[in-house]
């Protein structure tokens, strides 16, 4: 008789223990009810301002009631990178009122993922009841993966800043809560300016020495001038009145800067833009390579590579040293090499992270199978 009424008892938080993702309140933000540790859930004190990442595909920008697809990255790593087990839940919240106002919609866009309320039921044609509005999406399993796509909307009247809150377990895959590393961060994004800019291959941000598609609306063609935090683009490649392609200079800056685009015959047009001092986004066609050999990806957004910088591969879940080098000849290309780790042969999420900033992409390096 004792035990059933434990497990009587217990129902109520077992309904949300399980593995398929928290009930609401437990990204960490302020408000909340807690995250991913504590009580009878995951053992161990989270470790905050680490391991977990949100990428936009323009930056840390956002326009009030447009949708955009945004990356979730369990950035920390596993005790068990062959067993290894992701989990996540996030939730944008208004950063001046975290704990009341929602910073909009979710929508889940697979089935790795699922979106609830404040009353931890799902939202009613993509909207949370004015009681419940906190929205949060989190995993429907743990994952191999350390990634999730998701769809978020902006509050069409958000004006201020938003805030991402987000826990991340990087659990052993061994169903024990003692095996778990929980970490808990945040990002703000900004409302965006007239200006949208974005890296080729598919990463947000900008970096010095990056190439970057800049996106806006009547930009000049002729006589077309790009310049970031007061210093111009080092190469204009392309120009059209809704894009220009440029090659961002060495010298920039790291912070929030001011990206101003003049030209003949046209107002000069002026925008936010955040330099990061890196902003991997890699090239997707990868020659893979065998366990042991050395591997050579391509992207943009390695920074300043005057000198070579080191870099945080992470390949299978593991965490392998490589090295940035800027591509001879080819500015703003960066080449990435590693040493192939001993995994066996698959297609890998492969993620490039140069100080401390990774790539938001979903990119696969293949493992070839090694020689006898
Ligand atoms: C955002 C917060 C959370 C995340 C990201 C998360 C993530 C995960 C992941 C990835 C697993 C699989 C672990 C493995 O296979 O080793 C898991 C399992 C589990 N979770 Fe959570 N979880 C969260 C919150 C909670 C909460 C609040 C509870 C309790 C109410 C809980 C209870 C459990 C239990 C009992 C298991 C199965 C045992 C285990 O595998 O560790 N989790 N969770």
């Amino acid at each position: 008789m004792r035990p059933l009424v434990s497990l009587l008892l217990a129902l109520p938080i077992l309904l949300f223990a399980f593995p398929t993702g928290p009930g609401p309140g437990r990204s960490g933000a302020p408000g909340d009810s807690g995250s991913c540790s504590g009580g009878s859930c995951h053992f161990g004190a989270p470790r905050r301002g680490e391991g977990a990442a949100v990428y936009l595909p323009f930056g840390a920008f956002y326009t009030p009631g447009v949708p955009q697809r945004i990356l979730i990255h369990a950035t920390g790593l596993s005790a068990e990178p062959v067993t290894a087990r992701f989990g996540f839940q996030v939730s944008p919240r208004m950063a001046g009122r975290p704990q009341s106002d929602s910073g909009g919609t979710l929508r889940s866009l697979g089935p790795d993922t699922w979106v609830q309320c404040a009353n931890a039921r799902p939202p009613v044609d993509g909207a949370c009841p004015n009681e419940w509005q906190i929205a949060s999406a989190q995993h429907t399993r743990p994952s191999r993966d350390p990634v999730w796509e998701l769809e978020w909307t902006p509050p069409a009247g958000a004006s201020g800043p938003i805030a991402f809150y987000v826990a991340v377990n990087a659990a052993n895959g061994l169903a024990d809560q003692a095996g778990d590393r929980i970490f808990l961060n945040s990002m703000q994004v900004e409302r965006a300016g007239p200006l949208a800019v974005r890296q080729p291959f598919g990463g947000g941000g900008a970096s010095p020495n990056a190439w970057v598609e800049i996106h806006g609306t009547n930009l000049p063609t002729a006589g077309t001038r790009v310049c970031a935090g007061g210093r111009d683009a080092a190469v204009i490649s392309f120009t059209s009145p809704t894009q220009i392609n440029a090659l961002l200079p060495a010298e920039l800056e790291i912070g929030p800067q001011i990206l101003e685009v003049t030209g003949r015959g046209v107002e000069p047009t002026r925008s936010p833009i955040v330099i990061q001092s890196a902003s991997p986004s890699l090239y997707s066609e990868m020659t893979g390579a065998r366990p042991g050999e050395t591997a050579v990806i391509y992207g943009t957004g390695c920074g300043d590579l005057r000198e070579p910088r080191a870099a945080d591969v992470r390949v299978a879940n593991l965490s392998v040293p490589g090295m940035a080098y800027a591509s001879p000849g080819i500015p703003g290309l960066c080449q990435i090499h590693f040493d192939v780790p001993e995994v066996s042969p698959n297609l890998y999420t492969i993620h490039v992270c140069i100080d401390g900033v990774c790539n938001g992409q979903r990119v696969q390096f293949p493992v070839l199978v090694g020689i006898e």
